[in-house]
């Protein structure tokens, strides 16, 4: 950098320096911190565009090596700063960037909430941060007022101060917006603030300086329906919450919701009508907790699998009920929020997440988004475990989609105590490997059956059932204990284990009964075999034999053991440190998706460049199932498992019809 100078003006040359982008330039003097970051291409933020009211614009004065911190080298507070301190707190040391001027060689330092592309830094260390860039943004306009000289019409003066102050051009404006700027303008005395979308229209105007921008992120699942409530100015998630889907009411799964829509032609007109309740309800419920109003809220962006999306925007679910499985539509879609029955701002826009394929919805893409395997070089596994399994196996090169058809059993249904996953639920299993006797834990308690306290801690629920989770573990222990055998079979010779007809059960609780029976045993062989085979089928058309890391992701997902799925074969051998547990990953794409328009680009990107494979047309599928049904696997060997965990004899090398080598506890 040259020392300060003066051009011909005879205005001496400052240096700046911006932290902690690093970048540095000269400018002339009396320039403002704000005008001397949007020339260098430094990110600070302003919604007033300089006119000392959003306070967005903070600065702290820096130091570095050649630049000492001197008082004189910015502008002392001037009257915008003291009015702006009298009306909003500014913390000690900040200043606001357009009020300030560069009197000296200056290093400033642009905090976090600052930058306009700031990044959110995400609580699981395993995934990307991603910048804010949110589609729906606020303008501040300041405009004359109609003159026998000046007679342009209000929305010819907001679009010129658009253009002016903003760089906006070509704007389009909604009707309603039409409808209220004159009324905005002269309750604001010339000024108002504009919700542009997209950087091209114009959704709502509200009377001088206006900055609450809310949006909201919708997981629709068939069970549930989950909404995140976010600033859209700041990122921070204010409010999260879910209900359960209304829908159930017309069916437990979804092959039943799509059966009833063939079956009473009004049905699928009462199942959206009855989701997008269910949503406005969550809205309300959600504003509410912090005291806001749904009328704040400008953008929404959606997930969900195929048929609770098209139920959801009122398409036709019928031809996702058989092959081939064609979806209306399933390209990512910008909607009116308002067309689609959503009670919010009037021009509040709805985002809906690209479909793969009929069967491989918009919460898997919104999965991709969140776990980014189109993000690496090595290749990702990303499961997401449901009545339908969705797979995605990739990296950077290439990436391949299926779904499978795993059933209910891993939800708890098919099993013959099997639940929900709800207080009392039997969550977690362990056997003892010697005494064959179980120790169980429910959902609502931390405590094990085998301590002092489990009876009072269970005593408002008691014992209800087994749940998806409980269930793997149930049969997994088992299986590593040697009462159930390679092929799936109950054989064990113990007070527990009790004849069943002609096949045995093992008596996991005592009162009230719950037993793990043979069918039980069977209905996970099937769900886990399907699911396996799924994922054989993708790394068959990736041409590889082992995966480098493994995602699972959904409610299952999160609360299964990766070892216990491991153990029973749902998933391929792979390095257990490498394998993770992805919380509700559709549920965070759709976030991401809210908050970044670059995150939207980039997952309708990765939503062609995936191979689909169809594994009801694939006869592979089929031999991979069979094989899949030993536990963990006829035919596969699981050495990376076997090195942590002791397996019964046979199965490190062949898998399958082992019977119990050694026993050992847990
Ligand atoms: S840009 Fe709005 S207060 Fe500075």
């Amino acid at each position: 950098m040259t020392s300060p100078s003066a051009d011909l003006s005879g205005v001496p040359d400052r240096r700046v320096v911006f932290s902690p982008s690093g970048r540095r330039g000269v400018v002339q003097e009396g320039t403002t911190v704000l005008e001397a970051a949007r020339r260098m291409g430094v990110d600070l933020d302003s919604v007033c565009g300089g006119r000392g009211i959003c306070g967005r614009c903070q600065i702290e004065q820096g130091s570095a090596p050649g630049i000492p911190q001197l008082e004189t080298a910015l502008s002392p507070p001037g009257p915008t700063e003291t009015d702006y301190r009298g009306r909003r707190s500014l913390k000690d040391g900040r200043r606001l960037g357009c009020a300030v001027s560069i009197q000296g060689d200056v290093v400033i330092d642009v905090p976090a909430e600052s930058q306009v592309h700031r990044q959110v830094v995400r609580k699981r260390p395993e995934v990307a941060n991603f910048p804010i860039d949110p589609v729906v943004r606020l303008h501040y306009v300041v405009v004359d007022p109609p003159s026998l000289v000046d007679a342009r019409s209000d929305v010819e003066r907001v679009a010129w101060a658009l253009e002016v102050d903003w760089g906006l051009t070509g704007l389009e404006f909604d009707t309603q917006v039409i409808q209220e700027i004159h009324s905005a303008l002269t309750a604001g005395d010339w000024t108002c603030t504009l919700a542009v979308h997209d950087e091209s229209q114009v959704i709502g105007v509200w009377p001088g300086f206006y900055d609450r921008l809310l949006g909201l992120a919708f997981d629709v699942g068939s069970t549930t329906i989950a909404g995140h409530l976010l600033n859209l100015s700041t990122g921070d998630v204010m409010a999260s919450s879910g209900t359960m889907n209304p829908q159930i009411r017309f069916g437990e799964d979804l092959m039943s919701r799509v059966s009833h829509v063939m079956m009473d032609p009004e049905g699928a007109h009462k199942m959206t009508g009855v989701v997008r309740e269910a949503m406005n309800e969550l809205a309300i419920e959600l504003v509410g907790e912090l005291g806001r109003d749904t009328t704040e809220i400008l953008d929404v962006t959606m997930v969900g699998n195929p048929i609770m999306h098209h139920l959801m925007l009122g398409l036709d679910p019928t031809p996702l009920g058989g092959a081939p499985f064609a979806p209306v539509i399933s390209d990512s879609l910008d909607l009116v929020a308002s067309r689609f029955g959503l009670e919010l701002h009037p021009g509040a826009r709805l985002y809906v997440l690209p479909l793969v394929a009929g069967h491989v919805g918009a919460d898997t893409m919104g999965a991709a988004l969140s776990e980014g395997p189109h993000r690496r070089d090595d290749l990702q596994l990303l499961v997401d475990v449901g009545t339908n399994a969705e797979i995605v196996l990739g990296n950077r090169s290439r990436i391949l989609a299926a779904s499978s058809p795993t059933g209910p059993a891993f939800e708890g249904a098919q099993i013959s105590s099997g639940q929900r996953a709800s207080p009392g639920a039997i969550e977690r299993v362990r056997i003892d490997r010697e005494t064959l006797e179980p120790r169980i834990r429910v959902i609502g308690s931390d405590v094990w059956s085998d301590e002092e306290t489990f009876e009072r801690d269970v005593s408002d629920t008691g014992v209800t059932g087994i749940c998806g989770s409980g269930i793997i573990e149930a049969v997994a222990e088992l299986f590593l204990s040697g009462v159930i055998a390679g092929d799936g079979t109950i054989v064990a010779g113990t007070e527990r284990v009790v004849a069943d007809g002609r096949t045995f059960s093992y008596r996991l609780w005592d009162d009230p009964e719950i037993l793990v029976t043979q069918s039980d045993v069977r209905a996970i062989q099937l769900a886990k075999a399907a699911l396996y085979a799924g994922i054989r089928l993708l790394m068959d058309h990736a041409g590889v034999d082992a995966v480098d890391e493994i995602r699972l992701a959904g409610a299952f997902g999160s609360h299964i053991d990766p070892a216990y799925a491991m153990v029973l074969g749902l998933i391929p051998d792979c390095d257990l440190d490498r394998v993770w547990s992805a919380g509700n990953a559709a549920g965070s794409g759709a976030i991401i998706a809210l908050l970044s328009k670059s995150a939207r680009a980039e997952i309708e990107d990765v939503a062609l460049r995936v191979e689909k494979i169809e594994t009801a047309t694939e006869p592979r599928f089929q031999e991979h199932f069979v094989a899949a049904m030993g536990i963990p696997h006829t035919e596969h060997a699981f050495p990376s498992l076997a090195a942590r965990i002791e397996l019964p004899a046979a199965v490190e090398g062949s898998g399958g019809r082992g019977r119990r080598r050694r026993r050992t506890n847990d």
